[in-house]
């Protein structure tokens, strides 16, 4: 396992569009390598999620886990996720606003997600999974599978005012959106 350095916004590679994973390579010790690497660079920076991409591996995989993660105290938590070849479907126009940050962004802005979508996905054993996920990993899942098409969050940002440095963030705007995401996670359970 190898912390691996995450690219940060302007970098060109993170706007690559990554390759499907060939289920018959999953086990091999290239994707398996790349899997422990994107583990150890998540916890290392204490990320929510990290896609393939934004270390430079052109390949649709990403991983997220959220424990007592001190950048994201109000989300839920999100056992280790290994998640190749991910596919989300809303289920419905339900959306939600949500304020949210990236390793590889130095700042934070508010972002409408979807908050009941549909996720298919393999596993690192090959297993393939179809689950429902809702509110705030339901946005997780859709910032990860962005970074694997080559989106930023900052692209999906309708609202330029809303975007501040985690200092800024800090100081002026997590009271309020805490507050508000907290009554959220409370209503829909994730
Ligand atoms: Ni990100």
């Amino acid at each position: 396992m190898t912390v691996r350095p995450i690219l940060t916004i302007g970098h060109p590679e993170l706007r690559i569009v990554a390759e499907p994973v060939d289920p018959s390579i999953i086990a091999g010790p290239e994707v398996q390598a790349l899997i422990d690497d994107l583990i150890e660079t998540m916890r290392d920076a204490n990320g929510a999620g990290l896609a393939a991409t934004q270390i430079g591996a052109h390949l649709r995989i990403a991983v997220m886990e959220v424990g007592d993660n001190p950048r994201y105290p109000y989300k839920p938590r999100i056992p280790l996720t290994i998640a190749i070849n991910p596919i989300i479907e809303p289920l419905d126009d339900e959306m939600v606003e949500i304020n949210e940050g990236c390793l590889s962004v130095p700042m934070r802005g508010n972002v409408q997600r979807h908050v009941n979508v549909r996720v298919r996905y393999h596993d690192r054993a090959g297993v393939e999974h179809v689950e429902i996920k809702r509110g705030l990993t339901a946005g997780t899942w859709q910032h990860e599978c962005d970074h694997l098409d080559g989106v930023l969050f900052i692209d999906r940002v309708e609202d330029p005012t809303t975007l501040a440095t985690w200092e800024e963030f800090n100081e002026h705007h997590r009271a309020a959106f805490v507050e508000r995401i907290t009554a959220f996670v409370e209503r829909v359970g994730s």
